[in-house]
């Protein structure tokens, strides 16, 4: 590995993202043994929007969850078909949606009767009709990082505000109701909560077709399989999710029914690395920092959430003597941490630290303008190949947009 790394720093520089296209086939292929044949799987492109991904997951059959105009733009780009893309998010302005509705997309997932009204209204200026699903913030609680229902939360309708504002989105004629949208909560490890959920959702979807006489033929839950990012490497068991929701399915007779899931950590995080390297080592007042070329401008989930990822020093002499350091970035915050207090081989000016399990919401999710420094390149590992699949940025791309 140390290596492969090495030659790659010399040809684009530290730091940067390594992504490994075998691994994403592998998530893929594991989400798609034994998967039922009415659920379907997106990828949500939040998680990571860099070209040569989507357009991996366009080449094995996904379709793809989009949650802004650069998204959209970016998964046309990328060559997917409209019939294979669905728009959910909180606020979506009127150019977003109109640009939604003139591509002709498979779904927009409509999160308040205001977005409702608004979407019947440019659909009627465009004299088109569009498909929609009615995003619910479910009653069922899951505590994890990132909890999108069950809480108060920007994201849809309240569960129990459904049945009086339902009816009068079905009243809005340019638009047709095809299902609802419940994604309780990101990082689940347990397939035994993502039960808990699907089966939550399958009551609300009786009760609802129930009172309100209504047909909801698609239910889309979101994302929520989680990654474990620790050396412990947990996973969530799929092949007793999908048993589950196969009995769960035919216990409420839903066999007709389209399922979806949009799914980007469990896709795609643990194909990927960041990689930087050690400009400096510093004892602080009895702590020891590993000072890199990184940051929080690319990689923030340790920031953000205080997960330290698993991680590993690459060196070309090996050091079998650990020290437990502080692995820090360039910017000028004491936030900019990318590790704290972990055990690591002994690592010199110039070793690489990759961190594992960087491919889901690392770039795509962190603070990249702070202190103005070049993007990193990123590159795909395709068995022993490897190409470029984003160039380092250069000092110039900071004057874009600027007069
Ligand atoms: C609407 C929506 N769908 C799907 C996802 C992907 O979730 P996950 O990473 O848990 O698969 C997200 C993530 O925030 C989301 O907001």
């Amino acid at each position: 590995m140390y290596e492969m790394v090495h030659h790659m720093a010399q040809e684009v520089g530290t730091p940067f993202y390594l992504y490994d296209k075998a691994v994403i086939r592998r998530q893929w292929e594991a989400l798609h043994e034994n998967k039922p044949a009415q659920l379907r799987v997106f990828y949500a492109v939040k998680g990571n929007p860099t070209l040569a991904i989507l357009r991996i997951f366009r080449a094995l059959g996904a379709g793809v969850e989009i949650a802004s105009g650069g998204e959209l733009f970016l998964a046309l780009k990328a060559g997917f078909s409209p019939e294979d893309i669905i728009f959910t998010g909180p606020a979506k302005t009127d150019a977003e949606l109109e640009f939604a509705v003139q591509t002709g997309i498979r779904t927009i997932h409509l999160e308040s009767l205001r977005e409702a009204e608004r979407l019947h209204l440019i659909c009627t200026r465009l004299e088109k009709r569009q498909a929609v699903l009615v995003r619910i913030n479910s009653s069922m609680e899951v505590k994890t990082q990132v909890q999108l229902s069950g809480c108060p939360s920007p994201f849809g309708i309240s569960e129990e505000d459904v049945e009086d504002i339902l009816p009068a989105i079905l009243q809005l004629s340019k638009l047709d109701f095809k299902g609802i949208h419940v994604y309780n909560a990101s990082g689940i490890l347990d397939y035994r909560l993502l039960l808990k959920n699907v089966e939550h959702v399958f009551e609300l979807v009786t009760s609802l077709e129930k009172t309100l006489e209504i047909d909801i033929p698609v239910i889309d839950f979101g994302g929520g399989l989680g990654v474990d990012y620790s050396d412990r490497d947990q996973h969530v068991d799929v092949p007793s999710f999908y048993r589950g929701f196969d009995a769960l399915m035919h216990e409420y007779g839903f066999q007709n029914r389209h399922f979806i899931l949009e799914i980007a950590r469990y896709l795609m995080a643990s194909s990927g690395s960041y990689i930087t390297k050690v400009l400096d080592k510093k004892m602080s007042r009895g702590t020891l920092f590993l000072i890199t070329d990184g940051g929080i401008h690319h990689f923030m989930r340790k920031a953000l959430f205080d997960s330290n990822h698993s991680a590993e020093v690459l060196q070309s002499t090996i050091s079998y003597q650990k020290e437990t350091v502080h692995v820090t970035g360039c910017l000028c915050t004491s936030i900019d941490r990318l590790l704290t207090e972990v055990a690591l081989p002994k690592a010199s000016i110039g070793d690489y630290i990759r961190i594992k399990k960087a491919g889901c919401y690392s770039l795509s999710a962190a603070i990249n303008h702070f202190l103005s420094h070049e993007m990193p390149a990123e590159i795909l590992l395709e068995g022993k190949d490897w190409k470029i699949i984003r160039s380092r940025g250069k000092h110039g791309d900071l004057l874009i947009n600027q007069p």
